[in-house]
C-alpha cells in the first residue's frame, strides 16, 4: 500500500533510502508535488515514465540543492547565472546545454542535448536531495495528462500504487508548475509561464520570447502539449454566467455571476461554486487553481464555467493551464 508519510527526520531518510536503491518517492516542491528518482540512475528514471503513463520522448526536470550543484550537469551562461542567483531556490526552471561529463541519466534528456534544471524552494525536497546526497529527477506527480497535484492526496488519486513513498509537505504554496525557461539559443524563450512571471525575466535580462502555442511535431517542451492539464469535466472559460449543471469556477467578486433561466451564482450549493481569489488575488488564485479544478472535476458537473481572469503577471500563466485543459477537450 502507498502510504503517506509526515515528513519527520526519520522519514525523509526512509524516502532518501528508497531513492538510492532505485525507488520512486513523492515529494512536495513549492510548485507542484513531484515524482522523484535519483537522477543518476537509468532504471529509476526509466520507472517514473511508466508510473505516470508518460510518452516516453518526454524530458524530466532535475532538481539539485544549489546553483554549484546544477553547474555539474549543465552548461551556465551569463544570464543563466543572473537568474540562478535571483530565483533559486525557486519556481524557475532553466534549459540549457548538457555538459559531456554530466552523471546524470541520459533519460532525463529524452535525446536532446540539453537538460531542465532548477533548485527548489521546499525545505522537504532541500532535505531529500541532502539525504540522497544526488539531484533528483520530478516530474509532477499525476498520470500523463491529468491535472498536477498539490496536496499529497491528490497525489495518492491520481496514481495509487505506483507513487511509492509520499512525503507530506502541506499544500503546495504556488500550486502551478515551475516556469520554464530555453536559454540555450540567442535569445531566451518562454517555454512554460509561471510564478517567475515573464515581467520579472524582462526586467533582468531583457528580451524574452515566448513560444507557448502546441506545436503539432517534435515541441519542444512536451509540456506545450495542449493535451496537458485536463480535468475531465468540460471547461467553459470567460464565462458571464452559468448554464444549469454547471459549476463555477470564480474569480473576484462573483455577486452579479446568473445562472440562465433564472436565479444567481451565491445560489448555488457550496459544492458547486468556489472562488479561486474573492479578493481577485492571482497569487491565491494560482495556488487554489489545481485544487479547485480537481475538487470540481469530481462534482459530477455537466461543465465547469471559469471567470476571466486577466492576463497580467501570473495571470497569464493561468490563462495558459486553462486554455491547455479546455482545447484539450475539444479535441
Ligand atoms: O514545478 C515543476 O516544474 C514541477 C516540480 C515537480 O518541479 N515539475 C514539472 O515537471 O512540472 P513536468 O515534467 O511535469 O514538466 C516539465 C516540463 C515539461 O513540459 C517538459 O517537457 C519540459 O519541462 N522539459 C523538461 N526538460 C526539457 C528540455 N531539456 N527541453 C525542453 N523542455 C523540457
Ligand atoms: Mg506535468
Amino acid at each position: 500500500m502507498t502510504a503517506i508519510l509526515e515528513a519527520t527526520p526519520e522519514n525523509i531518510q526512509k524516502a532518501a533510502d528508497r531513492l538510492k536503491s532505485g525507488g520512486l518517492v513523492a515529494l512536495p516542491t513549492e510548485t507542484v508535488y513531484g515524482l522523484g528518482a535519483d537522477a543518476t540512475n537509468d532504471r529509476a528514471v526509466a520507472s517514473i515514465f511508466a508510473a505516470k503513463g508518460r510518452p516516453s520522448f518526454n524530458p524530466v526536470i532535475v532538481h539539485f540543492k544549489n546553483k554549484n550543484d546544477a553547474a555539474q550537469a549543465v552548461e551556465f551562461n551569463g544570464q543563466a547565472e543572473l537568474l540562478a542567483s535571483l530565483f533559486w531556490p525557486g519556481p524557475l526552471t532553466l534549459i540549457l546545454p548538457r555538459r559531456k561529463d554530466a552523471n546524470i541519466s541520459l533519460l532525463c534528456s529524452a535525446g536532446l542535448p540539453t537538460l531542465a534544471v532548477r533548485c527548489p524552494a521546499h525545505p522537504v525536497a532541500q532535505q531529500l536531495i541532502a539525504a540522497l546526497g544526488r539531484p533528483i529527477a520530478a516530474p509532477s506527480a499525476n498520470k500523463s495528462g491529468s491535472l498536477s497535484p498539490t496536496t499529497p492526496q491528490h497525489v495518492l488519486q491520481s496514481l495509487g500504487e505506483n507513487a511509492g513513498l509520499i512525503l507530506a509537505g502541506g499544500k503546495a504554496a504556488v500550486g502551478l508548475e515551475s516556469t520554464v525557461l530555453d536559454m540555450t539559443g540567442e535569445i531566451p524563450v518562454l517555454l512554460r509561464p509561471g510564478a517567475v512571471t515573464v515581467e520579472d525575466l524582462q526586467q533582468h535580462i531583457g528580451k524574452v520570447a515566448v513560444e507557448l502555442e502546441a506545436v503539432a511535431d517534435n515541441p519542444k517542451s512536451p509540456g506545450q502539449l495542449l493535451k496537458h492539464y485536463a480535468p475531465k469535466t468540460p471547461l467553459r472559460l470567460r464565462a458571464v454566467d452559468i448554464k444549469p449543471g454547471e459549476a463555477l469556477l470564480a474569480f473576484g467578486p462573483a455577486r452579479f455571476m446568473g445562472v440562465q433561466g433564472g436565479g444567481a451564482a451565491k445560489d448555488l450549493p457550496r459544492s458547486a461554486h468556489l472562488n479561486l481569489s474573492e479578493q481577485g488575488d492571482l497569487n491565491e488564485a494560482a495556488a487554489n487553481l489545481f485544487a479547485m479544478l480537481h475538487q470540481l472535476d469530481s462534482g459530477g458537473f455537466k461543465a465547469i464555467a471559469v471567470m476571466d481572469i486577466p492576463e497580467m503577471g501570473l495571470g497569464m500563466a493561468i490563462n495558459d493551464r486553462l486554455r491547455r485543459a479546455a482545447v484539450a477537450q475539444n479535441q
